[in-house]
């Protein structure tokens, strides 16, 4: 059985942050920003906006586009790593959807790698599980869990919710033609937000007895990060994992139309895209105006090119995502 992307919709938020708003905020200048990532701008929740909001919206276009009713959904994959609720938002937004014969609506955690595990899981659920329309949302709010007192890490992040619907369909009409899935927790080190839980000391005597009852309460840390080391760790393993699905696709990288990886820092897209000798005009970019959305920034992209008739029915993507985990994963999609 084949799976076949349908429809795309994107939303961002209104508030937009130049550069120089941050350079009121942080050391930082118009200058290094660009220069070392691309960025210009980026998009931070205001208002009632949350990522429900952000991700609802999302999946409405791509319900609209996909000309699917929602009650013929069955099945909801919220991608984010900065859920309304650490118990998962995907029933949330199912509810807020209304799609109310929709069977089954989860989480999946895997901060930028978010989209391309819940494209491959959609797929999955597809051709294994007799699933016929699957909603795939990658959505992140890091504003949140940004520290913004630092500059190291609070230029790069923008806020924005993307959804794609998956639908069965034929074999010989399949639009997931190959990929290719890791995680590495030895490097996770370089790239989290982890959580600030110190209670064994706390709580446990050595003998055994408990100290102190109960404990305190838990927080997340805000988002720490190895540059240099994040970096190398997407240059070395994004080309190779890119290749592996072209390989499984039976595909190589000059027969493809487009290079959409997940958008982190323009010199790491620039990299990539050398490395498997993609020329620049085959190569998606909006990380100027958005930054990194996390689990958002394919399907966002991927939204605006097809919205704006770049990417045109039947051309080919090859697609990655990279991050926190460390995760990474490529998939290479006929549109
Ligand atoms: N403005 C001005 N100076 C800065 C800033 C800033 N915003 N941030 C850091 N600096 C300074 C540092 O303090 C340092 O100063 P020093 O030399 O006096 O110590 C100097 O600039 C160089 O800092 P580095 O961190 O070494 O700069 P680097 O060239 O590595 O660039 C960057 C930093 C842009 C973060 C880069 O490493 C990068 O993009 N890495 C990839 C990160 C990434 O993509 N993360 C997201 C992964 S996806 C996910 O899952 C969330």
């Amino acid at each position: 059985k084949g799976c076949k992307l349908v429809g795309c919709g994107s939303a961002v938020p209104i508030l937009s942050v130049s550069n120089d708003d941050l350079a009121k905020i942080v050391d930082t200048s118009d200058e290094w920003i660009y220069v070392r990532t691309g960025i210009r701008n980026r998009r931070v929740i205001s208002g009632k906006e949350s990522l429900k909001s952000l991700a609802v919206e999302a999946a409405r276009k791509a319900l609209e586009m996909a000309d699917v009713d929602r009650n013929d959904l069955d099945l909801i994959l919220m991608c984010t790593s900065t859920p309304d609720d650490l118990f998962g938002v995907a029933p949330q937004v199912q509810r807020e959807l209304g799609c109310t014969k929709t069977p089954l609506a989860y989480d999946i955690t895997a901060a930028c790698s978010g989209f391309v595990l819940g494209l491959v899981s959609a797929a999955c659920h597809i051709r294994g599980g007799g699933f016929r329309n699957v909603l795939v949302i990658g959505a992140d709010i890091i504003s949140r869990i940004v520290d913004w007192t630092d500059r190291g890490t609070c230029i790069l992040f923008g806020d924005a919710a993307g959804a794609v619907l998956v639908q069965a369909c034929d074999a010989e009409e399949d639009g997931l033609l190959g990929f290719d899935l890791h995680s590495d927790g030895e490097g996770g080190r370089h790239l989290g937000a982890p959580i600030n839980d110190d209670r064994t000391n706390d709580l446990l005597g050595s003998n055994g007895s408990v100290l102190d009852f109960p404990p305190k309460r838990s927080s997340y840390n805000c988002v720490q990060m190895n540059g240099k080391e994040v970096f190398r760790f997407a240059v070395r393993c994004v080309p190779q994992s890119i290749e592996s699905a072209l390989e499984k696709a039976g595909l190589t990288a000059s027969s493809i139309d487009w290079l959409l990886l997940h958008q982190a820092n323009q010199r790491i897209i620039d990299a990539v895209a050398t490395r498997l000798e993609f020329p620049q005009e085959k190569v998606i970019s909006n990380l100027a105006n958005y930054g990194n959305t996390s689990a958002a920034s394919i399907p966002l992209a991927l939204d605006e090119v097809v919205r704006s008739g770049k990417v045109k029915s039947g051309q080919t993507i090859a697609t990655a995502g990279f991050g926190a985990g460390l995760t990474w994963g490529s998939a290479v999609i006929r549109w």
